[in-house]
């Protein structure tokens, strides 16, 4: 059992999702000038390491972590595999170091040797189980409870899991210049914001100023990759108002929380990357919107939204089919659009705070990938524009096929 099947019926290699994703974390960390450069060495790099680890095995040293190709990195792989396009094949003349600009090369192997592969997220693995718990009163419950409730990562805690990690939260009250995570340090606690306002800064690996690369206000979290990924914090936060935040460990994250966040991520990468609505996202706001997405399931003639409707969700095409129509006055159903994979819908209703211009079903089984109102709102705010310049499209159609003007663009 070495291979998996994505849904689209391609194999994907054991290990290929953790070698892809761990390689977007540090070019997102380090932002190389040269990225093909910085990509031989890294793959150089862990190809020598790898080497050095199978050698090292051989002659009967100790034993630091499951080889590449062990059923134990396999079953880890597996485990994580998603849908994940396989990479080009490394030449021979891609390892040729001598053809790298020297910072970039520095920059891979300094990355490949601080962040430990090895030691990547085990599902299962070796943390200890220890319960840590640190007691709250009522109102400090009641307060967490809240934070956490807008929180994507937590939606897929059983009752069990949540209350342990709630249990382990620990409260911080944090004034306005406190630096909370500073980048290139070890990861030590996952943080949720309860109130307060915070910059998360970012200095790029050609040096300069700090740059302000995100703004939390009032919600939220932070601090997760460097504790998903084993590597160094990925930027700066820094507390601009007083505050209170609450802290989880490492142990407790990696053992409860780690999983679910990892593998949701994986899930929805590759496949963000290639929706081209969502092209003027960062990769790090692409994380985000992974956490939030929803994965939904139709059949044949199922109806995803109705005309009329109140609106909830906006949708994305994960895989097959739908089919878009409108009624006219004598009831019957005119064909409006369809859309495939990568195309979305139930935006309009959205925008415009209408119900929903037009009917959606499925036509053969299909996958959608749904957001809910307040993360629409929330993530997808550089997108905003590009879906209100369709709707004149929208407009146009239905005067073409109705004969008269809907009044639908009325966006906010
Ligand atoms: P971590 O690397 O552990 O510590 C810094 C945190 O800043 C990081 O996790 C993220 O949670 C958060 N962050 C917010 N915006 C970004 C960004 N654009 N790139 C990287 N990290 C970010
Ligand atoms: P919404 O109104 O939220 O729900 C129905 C969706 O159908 C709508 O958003 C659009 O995403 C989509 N749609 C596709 N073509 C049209 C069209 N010509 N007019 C209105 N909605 C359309």
């Amino acid at each position: 059992m070495s291979t998996k099947l994505t849904t689209t019926g391609a194999t994907i290699p054991p290990g290929l999702t953790e070698l892809l994703e761990e390689f977007a974390v540090t070019v997102l960390r380090e932002h190389p000038t040269d990225l093909v450069s910085f990509a031989a060495s890294y793959f150089t790099n862990l190809r020598e390491e790898n080497a050095r680890n199978s050698s090292s095995s051989q002659k009967g040293s100790q034993r630091a972590g499951p080889a590449p190709n062990s059923e134990e990195n396999q079953m880890e792989s597996e485990s994580m595999a998603t849908d994940t396009p396989a990479p080009r094949e490394m030449g021979e003349n891609d390892s040729d170091d001598d053809d790298l600009p020297s910072d970039d090369y520095r920059t891979a192997m300094a990355y490949r040797r601080r962040s430990v592969f090895a030691e990547a997220y085990v599902p299962g693995g070796d943390e200890e189980t220890d319960k840590i718990v640190h007691p709250k009163t009522d109102e400090q419950r009641r307060r967490l409870v809240e934070a956490v409730k807008k929180i994507f990562l937590f939606k897929s805690l059983d009752q069990e899991q949540l209350n342990e990690v709630l249990d382990a939260m620990f409260e911080k009250e944090v004034v306005p210049g406190e630096k909370i995570i500073e980048q290139g340090d070890d990861g030590d606690n996952f943080y949720v914001i309860d109130s307060g306002q915070y910059d998360c800064l970012q200095t790029q690996q050609s040096g300069g100023e700090p740059k302000l690369v995100f703004q939390y206000d009032g919600q939220g979290f932070f601090g997760e990759l460097a504790l998903m990924y084993n590597t160094p914090r990925a930027a700066t936060v820094i507390a601009t108002t007083p505050g209170t935040i609450w802290g989880l460990d490492r142990k407790t994250f990696k053992r409860i929380l780690c999983e679910s966040t990892s593998k949701k991520r994986s899930t929805y990468k590759q496949f963000l990357e290639s929706v081209p609505m969502l092209t003027s996202l960062e990769p790090y706001e692409l994380l985000n919107l992974a956490d939030a997405l929803e994965r939904k399931y139709y059949s044949n003639g199922d109806c995803i939204i109705k005309e009329g409707d109140a609106a909830d969700s906006f949708y994305i095409v994960e895989n097959g089919n739908v089919e878009i129509t409108r009624e006219d006055t004598s009831g019957k159903k005119v064909f409006l659009n369809s859309c495939t994979r990568g195309q979305y819908f139930g935006e309009l209703a959205l925008l415009t705070h209408k119900p929903r211009a037009a009917s959606v079903h499925a036509k053969g089984d299909v996958v959608c990938a749904a957001l809910d109102v307040g993360a629409f709102e929330r993530l997808l705010g550089p997108c905003i524009d590009l879906m209100r310049r369709n709707i004149s499209n929208y407009e146009e159609q239905l005067v073409q096929l109705f004969g008269e003007s809907f009044d639908i663009s009325d966006a906010r």
